[in-house]
């Protein structure tokens, strides 16, 4: 029985690893860097299966997929964890780096999840690392929101139509992770409610275990989603950019 964690080798990636080498025979290590990948295993040891796939690249999304339908691996857990987040309007975006953000946030993981769903047991776990940006439009990440938004929605669906395996959207805040920048003109960059990883990871399987479709890891970001529900998005909208304005 193994484990299939994408992203692996970023920090809320290795706490998903660490987590579930006790509960499965192997963790299929998915990342992009050969040199992560092999400190990856050389610290956790022999159950670490190291992947190789760039997300952002649909042959390998498309030979890995293949991959797993050739070997039909009995798989537990799938994490879909990789993602990428840039804040700065849409118009200063490149399109391949538009194009390689959707890949790797919502293409992949879409495509992982509709391999590895034939060969997924009754009692089985799909966890898409969604975000609480999910919750409302978010301009200035207005990307990496919607991509979120994606997943969180494709992620409940999925959830009711594969009765055997439970499906969790995991949607942290601000987590304490080499992707959120520290620094902004020489200035500190204030993240409230901020998470270790470990945290969100705990959270996450308790809840995924606990049969919930979507894992909010603290008080103060299911606060906000509560407050998402009941505001209209667009006075959301205008709260979110006042409490940005000095970063952008
Ligand atoms: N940090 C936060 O505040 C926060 C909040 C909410 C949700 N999240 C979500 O949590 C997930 C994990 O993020 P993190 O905070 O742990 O950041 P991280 O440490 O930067 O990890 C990101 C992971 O994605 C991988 N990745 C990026 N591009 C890839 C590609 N083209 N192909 C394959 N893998 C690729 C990275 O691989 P490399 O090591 O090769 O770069 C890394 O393993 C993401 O989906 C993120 O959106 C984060």
């Amino acid at each position: 029985m193994i484990a299939i964690v994408t992203g692996a080798t970023g920090d809320i990636g290795e706490e998903f690893v660490k987590s579930l080498l006790a509960e499965t025979d192997q963790v299929w290590a998915v990342g992009r860097s050969e040199n992560k990948l092999t400190s990856l295993k050389e610290k956790y040891g022999y159950k670490i299966v190291p992947v190789r796939v760039d997300l952002s690249d649909r042959d390998n999304i498309f030979s890995f997929c293949e991959k797993i339908e050739s070997e039909k691996p009995e798989i537990r857990y799938l994490v879909n964890n990789a993602g990428v987040a840039k804040m700065k309007p849409v118009s200063d975006f490149t399109l391949e780096e538009i194009s390689d953000m959707l890949d790797i946030n919502d293409k992949a993981a879409t495509l992982i999840c509709r391999a590895c769903i034939p060969y997924m047991v009754k009692g089985s776990y799909i966890l898409n690392v969604a975000s609480a940006s999910a919750f409302q439009p978010n301009p200035y990440i207005a990307l990496y929101s919607a991509s979120k938004a994606y997943l969180l929605s494709f992620t409940r669906s999925l959830n009711v139509e594969n009765e055997n395996i439970t499906c969790t959207a995991v949607c942290p805040g601000w987590v304490d992770t080499q992707m959120l920048p520290k620094k902004r003109d020489g200035k500190d960059i204030r993240y409230p409610g901020m998470t270790p990883a470990s945290k969100v990871v705990e959270v996450a399987l308790k809840d995924c275990h606990k049969g919930k479709d979507v894992s909010v890891c603290s008080f103060y970001f299911r606060y906000m989603r509560f407050l998402s529900k009941v505001t209209p998005h667009s006075i959301a909208m205008k709260m979110w950019v006042k409490a940005i304005r000095q970063y952008i």
